[in-house]
C-alpha cells in the first residue's frame, strides 16, 4: 500500500496510507502507535459477543444516545418567554447540507398549533375569478413538486450589529435549516381559482396568512408568487413537523423566513399590499439616520464557517485539519466560498462539496495543515449574480448598527493554540 506512494511527494492521502499500514491510530500530531497496542481493535468487545437490540426496538428511529447535545437550542434572554419564541439549530454538529426535522429550528409568533389534516381548509379569495377553499385531500390532487431550500430567518445574525456577542455558530447563524420540500406549486393553486380578474399581474399581491393567533400576514408580490413559491405538506420525506406547519405551509425561495407562513389557511389576491405589522414595525431595518428600510425580501449571500467554531473546537492535534462550513444565496446558486486564517488578509479557495443549488445551502471543505498557529478564521460567499459577501464593516456603513434583520456580514471566529475558537471581530 505504502509503496504506491513511493517518490511521490508527501500528500495528506500518503500519510493516512502510510498510518494505517503500520497498524497504529492516528494521534497526536500524527504519532503513530505501537502496532498491537491498542485493545478496541485486537480484542473481541462485549458488542461482537452478545445480540443487540432487537428490530422493533424503536419503531421511529431517534439518533444514537452518543449524539443527543445535537440538539435544538435557546439563548433565554432573547425572548420574554417560550410562545413567541425561537430556537437554533445545531449548525456547528451537522455535515452535508440537509437539515434533520428534528433539530431544524423553530420560530413563533404565537405558539406551534395542533391542526389536523381533517379539520385543514385553504381559502383564495379577492381578485380571483372564482373564490375557493380546499381541503387537505384537494390539495394532494394537483401535481406534486419537489425541491430543496434553505429557509433563514431574516433576524439570522442579528445580536452581532453592535459587536461580537454570542459564541457559538448555533447561536450566531442557526436560525436557518434546509429541507426538500414535497408539496405543490402556489402558481397551480392561483390558476385554479382563475386571475382573469385580476388584470394586469404585475402590480399586484397576494396576501397570505396562518391559522394561528398570530395568523403572521405578509404581502407577496404576485410575481414571485407565481414564480417558484410552493405549498409544501413534507419536508425531507416525511410529513411536516407540527412546529414547521403541519399540514401544509408556504414555501417562499430565497426570501426572508417570515413570508414562509405557517398552517397556512387564507390567499387574498390583491391590487396593494396590506401593510401588516409583520412589514411595517416588524422585518423593515432601521437605518442610522432613524429612516427603515422596506420590503427586504431577499436573503443575500452569506456564509459560516461551522467548524472549527466555539462549540466545535480542534480536538485532534496539530496535522491534517478539516475547515468546513455552509453558504447560501437567496439570489440563486453559490459559486464558490473563499476562507482566510488570518481576519482576511489573504484568501483560499474552499472545495464545494457538490455543486451549489438554487436557494439551498451549500458545504465547503477547507483540507489544510494545522501546526497550532492562532487563526482568525473567516469564510466569504459569492453567488452567481456576482455578489459578494461583505465584511462587517462595510455593512455596518450602509446600515449602521440599529438594525435587527439581514446581517449578512463575514463571521470571524479566532482559534487559539489549543484549538478552541471564540467569536471576534476584526477591524
Ligand atoms: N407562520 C405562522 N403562521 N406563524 C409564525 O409565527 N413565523 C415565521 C414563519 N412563518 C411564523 C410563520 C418566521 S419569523 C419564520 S423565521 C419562519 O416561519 C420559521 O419557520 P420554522 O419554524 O419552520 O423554522
Ligand atoms: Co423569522
Amino acid at each position: 500500500m505504502t509503496t504506491s506512494f513511493k517518490g511521490a511527494k508527501p500528500s495528506r492521502r500518503s500519510f493516512l496510507t502510510g498510518a494505517m499500514a503500520a497498524g497504529g491510530a492516528l494521534a497526536g500530531a500524527g504519532a503513530v502507535k505501537a502496532a498491537g497496542a491498542d485493545p478496541l481493535i485486537t480484542e473481541v468487545q462485549d458488542w461482537a459477543s452478545y445480540g443487540g437490540d432487537g428490530v422493533d426496538h424503536a419503531p421511529y428511529g431517534l439518533p444514537i444516545n452518543f449524539e443527543d447535545d445535537v440538539v435544538r437550542r435557546n439563548v433565554e434572554w432573547l425572548t420574554a418567554g417560550t410562545v413567541s419564541s425561537i430556537n437554533f439549530t445545531p449548525i456547528h454538529a451537522l455535515d452535508g447540507t440537509i437539515t434533520p426535522a428534528g433539530c431544524a429550528f423553530e420560530r413563533h409568533h404565537s405558539g406551534a398549533i395542533e391542526l389536523k389534516k381533517a379539520d385543514y381548509r385553504l381559502m383564495i379569495n379577492g381578485l380571483v375569478d372564482t373564490e375557493m377553499v380546499f381541503t387537505y385531500d384537494d390539495l394532494e390532487r394537483f401535481p406534486r413538486v419537489n425541491q430543496t431550500y434553505f429557509l433563514e430567518c431574516a433576524a439570522n445574525t442579528g445580536m452581532e450589529w453592535a459587536g461580537a456577542q454570542l459564541n457559538g455558530a448555533q447561536f450566531t447563524h442557526g436560525m436557518i435549516h434546509n429541507m426538500e420540500y414535497s408539496g405543490i406549486s402556489l402558481r397551480s393553486l392561483l390558476e385554479e381559482a382563475g386571475l382573469g380578474k385580476a388584470g394586469d399581474l404585475k402590480d399586484k399581491w397576494l396576501y397570505v396568512e396562518g391559522a394561528d393567533a398570530s395568523s403572521n400576514g405578509r404581502s407577496i408580490p404576485m410575481e414571485k408568487a407565481l414564480d417558484d413559491c410552493m405549498i409544501a405538506f413534507k419536508a425531507n420525506g416525511e410529513a411536516l413537523r407540527k412546529e414547521h406547519g403541519y399540514p401544509a405551509r408556504l414555501v417562499v425561495p430565497g426570501w426572508e423566513g417570515n413570508l414562509w407562513v405557517k398552517w397556512i389557511r387564507r390567499m387574498e389576491v390583491m391590487d396593494q399590499p396590506v401593510q401588516s405589522r409583520e412589514e411595517t414595525s416588524k422585518y423593515t431595518d432601521t437605518l442610522e439616520d432613524g429612516t427603515s428600510r422596506k420590503w427586504t425580501w431577499v436573503m443575500d449571500a452569506k456564509s459560516v464557517v461551522t467548524s472549527p467554531s466555539p462549540q466545535a473546537p480542534i480536538k485532534h492535534g496539530h496535522g491534517p485539519l478539516v475547515i468546513t462550513g455552509l453558504a447560501w444565496s437567496g439570489r440563486g446558486k453559490i459559486t464558490r466560498v473563499d476562507i482566510s486564517k488570518d481576519g482576511g488578509m489573504t484568501w483560499e479557495t474552499a472545495r464545494l462539496a457538490a455543486e451549489g443549488q438554487d436557494k439551498a445551502l451549500t458545504r465547503f471543505y477547507l483540507d489544510t495543515e494545522w501546526t497550532g498557529e492562532e487563526m482568525f478564521l473567516q469564510s466569504r460567499a459569492l453567488d452567481e449574480t456576482g455578489y459578494v459577501q461583505p465584511t462587517k464593516a462595510a455593512l455596518r456603513e450602509v446600515r449602521g448598527e440599529n438594525s435587527i434583520y439581514h446581517n449578512n456580514c463575514i463571521q470571524t471566529w479566532y482559534v487559539n493554540a489549543n484549538g478552541e475558537a471564540e467569536n471576534v471581530e476584526v477591524s
